[in-house]
């Protein structure tokens, strides 16, 4: 059995609140939640958005919180990263793409790919063919394993209005790549700060709520002047996968109100 805890959206800041909000005493209940009771799970994966604006200082604080974990820790490449300030202060893994941060795990129960879909000066997401050739490549070299897929962007319209406009650019062509590849089991993206699941083009996908704070659901409509964070309590999720089969449980370590202002 291989277990992985998937946390995403961090958006960590060495100072202040987001909406109120503490991203710091988050990521530390995260981390916290986690060693305490996931101590069996083979790694973490951090799907992306790991820092706010000060990229140095907030990455270099950033490294020292995610030392924390028990668990190693895979992060990713959000719309508000920076690879040049990720790259100085985080680990990679030894097989990550040059110059782009993608990279695989190899499990018991397949290869675990997390993917780089980072434009850089934009909000919205990319997969060149430089990306998209990296991950052919794999999944091909790989066919015999089943592929799990993570990445920040999700690759098609979520129903999300306001998430939906900044989402992967190159949304088919990576949809094409992957839907001739029947090793791909399962998409897991960040991104919406909400948790939707479903499936695209009989692919299953998953979203997942953010360790930092959550976005509305679509109705009542919204839009980013009138944005207010939904008054959810962050999560992460606890993916089992054996024999072929993988459960995500979406799992709560704090309440709405921790961490906030007053
Ligand atoms: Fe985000």
């Amino acid at each position: 059995m291989t277990k992985i805890i998937w946390m995403s959206d961090p958006h960590f800041q060495t100072k202040g609140t987001i909406a109120g909000l503490d991203p710091r005493a988050r990521l530390a209940a995260a981390i916290e939640h986690a060693n305490a009771h996931h101590s069996d799970a083979d790694f973490v994966i951090l799907s992306g958005d790991l820092v706010g604006d000060d990229i140095e200082g907030d990455y270099t604080a950033l490294a020292e919180y995610l030392g924390r974990s028990e668990l190693p820790i895979h992060p990713m490449m959000g719309n508000n990263d920076n690879r040049d300030g990720f790259r100085l202060r985080l680990a990679l893994p030894a097989d990550t793409m040059p110059g782009f941060i993608q990279f695989a795990r190899h499990t018991a129960d397949g290869i675990v790919v997390c993917l780089d879909t980072h434009k850089v000066g934009s909000h919205a997401g990319q997969f060149c063919d430089a990306r998209r050739d990296w991950l052919d490549e794999l999944l091909r070299t790989y066919s015999g394993k089943d592929a799990y897929i993570f990445m920040h962007h999700p690759a098609f319209a979520l129903g999300l209005p306001k998430q939906d406009e900044i989402m992967l650019e190159e949304g088919d062509a990576f949809l094409n790549l992957i839907c001739g590849h029947p090793n791909v089991k399962h998409l897991f993206m960040g991104h919406v700060h909400r948790p939707t699941c479903g499936t695209m083009r009989g692919i299953p996908f998953a979203t997942l709520g953010a360790l930092s704070f959550q976005a509305p659901a679509p109705r009542p409509s919204w839009d980013w002047d009138s944005f207010k964070p939904a008054r959810e309590a962050p999560q992460y999720g606890v993916l089992e996968i054996s024999n072929g089969n993988a459960t995500l449980q979406y799992t709560q370590f704090c309440d709405f109100a921790f961490g906030m202002d007053g």
